[in-house]
């Protein structure tokens, strides 16, 4: 890949986040949080640290946070309304009012199972905006575009049309997810140098559309079978910035290990 330009790393805080998908209710949510709290992780500064649980999990886990602003909480997707006729769907304000200050938008399921588009997800993302929400923004080439050499449109598409129409201030205050599809659930990572190479492509990208200073401050997470045993490898590149954990977020433990190896 060409554009490797390697913006530094100093002003950007790492974000891990725990994508619980449909996985974790209100019960097991409290479990999870007693078992996070003997991690002692409240100290570990310099890492911001998010989970993600499926809606109606949300309440439970704000509870029983009780203000501890040592794990913020997001939600998986949110809707492109304001509210009315729309069967299914949650608002932004329904997400603030829980207490929820982050929203995964665009993740490859919701591309694959449910047919979500940039332009889409890219209303999602204004919408998640003007509510004062950070969305944690997907992209991510499947295997076969990676294979067929479209690694580099592919991705550039997802930024370009996914971010159409934001201020620079906005692009740097957001999050972007890179999840290469084939890594996701698969226990495939993909290799370091690998991930390195397509994070500084996207904040290339970012550069040319939205120029130096938000490229210089979005930060990047990784996202495909992220684990304790190969999250510092990941997070010791200069444009990764943080994970966005699907699996080994499910117990306590093996997320608060990826959140230590951020930290180092
Ligand atoms: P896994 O960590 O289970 O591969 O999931 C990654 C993911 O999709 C997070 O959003």
């Amino acid at each position: 890949m060409q554009n490797n330009i390697i913006y530094t790393t100093m002003s950007r805080t790492p974000i891990i986040a725990a994508n619980w998908k449909m996985n974790i209710g209100p019960a097991e949510a409290r479990a999870f949080l007693a078992a996070f709290k003997e991690e002692k992780l409240c100290e570990c500064k310099g890492v911001e640290k998010v989970v993600v649980p499926p809606f109606v999990t949300i309440p439970a886990v704000v509870e029983t946070l009780n203000g501890c602003s040592c794990l913020g909480v997001g939600a998986q997707d949110v809707s492109d309304h304001d509210n009315g006729a729309f069967t299914g769907e949650v608002s932004t304000a329904m997400l603030t009012e829980l207490g929820c200050r982050y929203v995964v938008l665009g993740h490859s399921e919701r591309r694959q199972y449910h047919g979500e588009t940039n332009a889409y997800i890219n209303k999602k993302i204004h919408k998640a905006l003007s509510a004062g929400l950070i969305p944690i923004y997907c992209i991510g080439e499947t295997l076969e575009q990676r294979e067929g050499g479209q690694l580099e449109q592919v991705l550039r598409t997802q930024v370009t049309d996914g971010l159409a129409g934001l201020t620079p201030e906005q692009v740097a205050g957001l999050v972007i997810a890179y999840e290469p599809v084939w890594a996701i659930g698969t226990g495939k990572t993909a290799s370091a140098a690998d991930a390195q190479s397509a994070h500084a492509f996207i904040r290339s990208v970012v550069a040319e559309i939205f120029g130096e200073d938000a490229a210089s401050k979005v930060r990047i997470q990784y996202g495909g079978s992220v684990k304790p045993a190969n999250a510092a490898e990941l997070m010791s590149q200069p444009d990764i910035d943080g994970a966005l954990v699907g699996g080994a977020a499910l117990k306590a433990d093996s997320f608060a290990a990826i959140i230590r190896a951020a930290a180092v």
